[in-house]
């Protein structure tokens, strides 16, 4: 007898498979003919995938397009100086109230682990305060982890230094920095080392915003890659951004990639956000401004898809949908053949879960019972019509149900139809 069971549900790896749950854990897969459940979802013909995880996400700053006034320019450095702005009138309340709101929405989705950043740069740590709590409002449904991000620098911004260490007392889980953001190279590389140190000490994960530059010149990459290799942080450590690998010559990026795969690093490109931000300088060749993806998978560095934002003063767009995420990342990385594509629905689940360290997540007996039911045949098909999601089930619970988006098609001299299913193997 089990709480939960899910009938004939296809998994990502096209395995159809019974799943039965018992209060929030995953106990059986397989064949399970005539089991009795108190809920039973009838999935066949759906794809069963363990949830969503976005591991790279400025929760303190969401839902907050407009305030006080949009960015004109685009670019990352107006978008950083328009924070600036919105943080000297914001207040716990508001950034509570923005950040349940996105849940919400994130819920819906199957985004059920989230590693959100929070600015550690306004002495009154509102932002910090407002996120601990939403943490713990939203743990029954949503992993949310903390990274203590010092967005004007480690070193640049007078306080950061001492705020960061003050967030992390607080109970912030995950070490941040901004090293292309320091004054010079020099400083950057310097906050690396330090901050690596700390997150050593205080036995943490590391991830930066990390060379989110069109510069070729700037290799902090190189530094996070000694550093956690010197310290012994291999596996917990994660760059996000990497966005000028993309310009750097391709000499040095043949050193650079098995540094990074020495030291384990994970890699977390934000490809809605770098479209947009990246190559603002250039006219033309325009550059893309994403990192090298397929080339860092090959040297077997995991890499997942990350949002960063959605309605802030970076990006104008935005609905906690990860598929739209890797939609975006599989066209500007060319990952176009069928396997890249199962790829990048993978870089949206277990490949973001490795780099968040997620216990017990996954569809297997002893996981945690979070899953996710989707309106497609397979992970490609989820993609290509970014499906709905007709479950969200998060520790045994089922917190979120939509109906499938069918039209009713009636066309002269074609026959009734309402689905945009099209398999392709
Ligand atoms: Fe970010």
């Amino acid at each position: 007898m089990f709480d939960l069971l899910i009938k004939g549900g296809t998994l990502p790896d096209g395995e159809i498979a019974d799943i039965g749950i018992t209060g929030d854990t995953i106990t059986t897969i397989g064949k399970l003919d005539g089991a009795q459940a108190g809920q039973t979802i009838d999935a066949t013909g759906d794809l069963v995938s363990p949830p969503f995880v976005d591991p790279h996400f400025h929760m303190d700053a969401t839902l907050s397009y407009g305030t006080p006034r949009i960015n004109v320019s685009g670019t990352l450095l107006e978008g950083i100086g328009l924070w600036g702005e919105l943080k000297q009138v914001m207040t716990q309340d508001e950034v509570v109230d923005r950040a349940l709101t996105y849940c919400d929405w994130a819920a819906s989705m199957g985004l059920l682990a989230i590693r959100s950043h929070v600015d550690v740069c306004d002495d009154r740590l509102l932002g910090v305060e407002a996120l601990l709590d939403v943490r713990e409002q939203v743990k029954d449904y949503i992993d949310l982890q903390l990274v203590a991000f010092p967005q004007d620098g480690f070193y640049r911004d007078p306080t950061a230094r001492e705020n960061t260490i003050r967030a992390l007392d607080m109970g912030v889980d995950v070490v941040g920095g901004i090293p292309h953001f320091e004054r010079t190279m020099a400083d950057g590389a310097a906050s690396v080392t330090e901050l690596c140190e700390l997150a050593a000490a205080r036995g943490l994960q590391v991830d930066m915003h990390c060379d989110e530059t069109d510069d070729p010149m700037s290799r902090h990459i190189e530094t996070l890659a000694y550093e956690t290799q010197r310290l012994g942080l291999q596996g917990r450590v994660a760059g996000s951004h990497l966005t000028s690998m993309h310009s750097m010559d391709n000499y040095y990026v043949s050193k650079l990639l098995p540094l990074m795969a020495e030291a384990q690093i994970n890699a977390i490109p934000n490809p809605l956000i770098n479209i947009v931000l990246q190559g603002r300088h250039d006219t033309y060749p325009k550059r893309r401004g994403l990192t090298r993806v397929k080339e860092m998978q090959a040297h077997g560095i995991n890499v997942g898809w990350g949002q960063d934002c959605v309605l802030d003063p970076w990006y104008s767009l935005g609905t906690a949908d990860m598929l739209d995420v890797a939609f975006m990342g599989l066209h500007v990385a060319q990952m176009t053949s069928p396997a890249e594509m199962r790829t990048c629905f993978d870089m949206v689940t277990t490949h973001n879960a490795k780099t968040m360290g997620l216990a017990d997540y996954g569809l297997h007996v002893g996981a945690k019972a979070s899953l996710i039911i989707l309106d497609a045949g397979d992970p490609i098909e989820a993609l290509r019509l970014r499906a709905t999601r007709l479950h969200v089930i998060a520790k045994g619970k089922v917190i979120s149900q939509s109906a499938r988006a069918d039209a009713k098609i009636s066309l002269p001299g074609r026959p009734p139809t309402s689905r945009r299913r099209h398999q392709v193997d």
